[in-house]
């Protein structure tokens, strides 16, 4: 299974990790990633991040993260949770990921 290297903004915190992996548990693992998390269930939108490179490598978005998504006004295509995505073997290398910081 292939490695995929996820970076976090602002922070500029990069580490190796793997398909099936959520990106949370990452992210708990990584302090130095600096991702902010509140309800860790999809309702507050306090984790949202934008996907600056390597959208094929996260999970597809489920009803509930799009309904938070939708309240701030953003779509899956650019914005993700980090509580709810997960690597997925989306044949991609590097997914760069940046907090959103409204
Ligand atoms: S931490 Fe609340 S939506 Fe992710």
């Amino acid at each position: 299974m292939s490695t995929i290297r996820v970076r976090f903004e602002p922070a500029g915190f990069e580490v190796d990790a793997r398909p099936g992996e959520a990106i949370m548990d990452i992210t708990d693992f990584n302090p130095g990633a600096e991702v902010p998390y509140s309800c860790r269930a999809a309702t507050c939108g306090t984790c949202r991040v934008e996907v600056l490179e390597g959208r094929a490598a996260l999970s597809v978005a489920d009803s509930y993260e799009r309904e938070v998504l939708e309240m701030f006004g953003d779509t899956p295509d650019r914005v993700r949770l980090c509580c709810q995505a997960r690597l997925v073997d989306g044949n991609v290398e590097r997914v760069t990921l940046k907090v959103c910081e409204d």
